[in-house]
């Protein structure tokens, strides 16, 4: 019956990672990556991190199961964390996932339980981001988000479609440094979309993967701390990989921000349902080591000066690249504004496949870098093989 089955074509992104092991030519450099990388090339684990390991190996007394909701401990830190003060007040709903794409899938299956039947994803997006929604059921519509040639958000356009919205309706926005483009919202237009989703009672799904990679913690969460005061019912994302570097423990969670305690509680129980019928129970110890450096002030300071220093890394070889490609692309000097890991690059695909062919650098087709794959000393030579073109 497997003969049923066409095969699907690989994951070009992981197709790319195969490309480039496999080319045997010193200083080639690998643009292609989701995940930071320091001046070394490695991904490294936080120091508190291993810290927090090291005292759960020692602490820890039982492996028994966690329960679908997750920890509550941990789950209240993270939205502590993801909002600051301004989301204590709120009856909110949280619940541990596999990861934020756990957390956009269990976020996806609610909606459609709730009989929500369309979602509004930007242009571009997460390309996972719309093949999850489509798996749960959902219809995806768009609305333009990000003009490559130009480098610039398209707020009015956005708004335009959004105006097409129908009350019921679920729109998703990244809660900063915007994958794949950078694309930055402004506080106006934070204040602006904010006021439109509200009017129009459109659902909102925030994807907040990159906290503390953009402007810093906390302005990270400035727009949709504006959303959460304008909007009566939210949804939130939260991924751990990117800011505690916790990539393979599958570490997030879904947050729902409801009218009333008992409507809170209602979404409660059908995402723990979701999830039961899902992968059951998420797992614990990427949530146990957040919970553990959030709970302990000495370690979230360290924490948070490593993830600043990341921060600071990724922002500096930005500001070297756009001055590097501006002097022959006078637009790439937007890349300086942009914030986060990537930004999507005004490149022809022959372009792209000349950088990789005769110059050893790799990114997808789409011309998406990862900042945090440049090394600093590697960046002056990067820019001449792209000035070369
Ligand atoms: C925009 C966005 N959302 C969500 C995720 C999910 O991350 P993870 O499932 O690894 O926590 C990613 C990861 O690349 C992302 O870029």
């Amino acid at each position: 019956m497997f003969d049923t089955l066409a095969r699907q074509s690989d994951d070009p992104l992981l197709a790319l990672i195969g490309l480039y092991r496999a080319d045997a030519r010193p200083g080639k450099v690998d643009l292609g990556v989701g995940v930071y990388r320091d001046e070394q090339g490695g991904t490294p684990i936080f120091r508190a991190v291993k810290e927090a390991e090291r005292r759960l190996l020692e602490g820890q007394t039982t492996k028994s199961y966690v329960g679908p909701e997750g920890d509550p401990v941990f789950l209240e830190r993270l939205w502590d964390l993801t909002t600051g003060p301004a989301g204590r007040s709120l009856a909110t709903a949280g619940v541990q996932t596999p990861g934020g794409s756990g957390a956009v899938r269990l976020a996806a299956d609610l909606l459609v339980r709730m009989g929500v039947k369309k979602i509004w994803l930007g242009v571009p997006t997460w390309p996972n981001h719309a093949a999850i929604f489509k798996a749960a059921g959902l219809e995806v519509v768009t609305y333009p988000f990000f003009d490559v040639p130009s480098q610039t958000v398209l707020f009015d356009g956005m708004m335009e479609a959004l105006q097409g919205a129908r009350a019921g309706d679920a729109v998703l926005l990244h809660a900063s440094c915007h994958n794949p483009t950078g694309g930055v919202l402004s506080p106006e237009h934070w204040a602006a979309v904010s006021k439109l989703i509200a009017e129009r009672s459109l659902l909102p799904l925030v994807d907040s993967a990159y906290q503390g990679f953009g402007k810093g913690l906390e302005a990270d969460s400035e727009g949709l701390r504006t959303l959460l005061a304008a909007v009566p019912e939210a949804l939130v994302a939260v991924s751990c990989s990117k800011n505690f570097g916790l990539y393979r423990e599958r570490t997030g969670a879904v947050f729902a921000i409801a009218a009333s305690k008992q409507a809170a509680d209602a979404v409660r129980t059908n995402l723990a349902g979701l999830a039961r019928t899902s992968y059951s129970m998420p797992p614990d110890h990427g949530a146990a080591i957040v919970s553990t450096i959030l709970g302990d002030a000495a370690l979230t300071a360290d924490w948070m000066a490593e993830l600043e220093t990341m921060r600071g890394r990724v922002a500096s070889i930005r500001e070297r690249l756009a001055a590097g490609l501006a002097r022959r692309w006078q637009v790439m000097t937007a890349i300086a504004g942009q914030e986060g890991m990537f930004s999507l690059l005004p490149l022809e695909e022959a372009d792209v496949m000349r950088l990789r062919a005769e110059h050893a650098i790799y990114m997808p087709a789409s011309g998406r870098i990862n900042i945090a794959g440049l090394k600093s000393a590697e960046v002056d030579a990067v820019v001449e093989k792209f000035l070369s073109l």
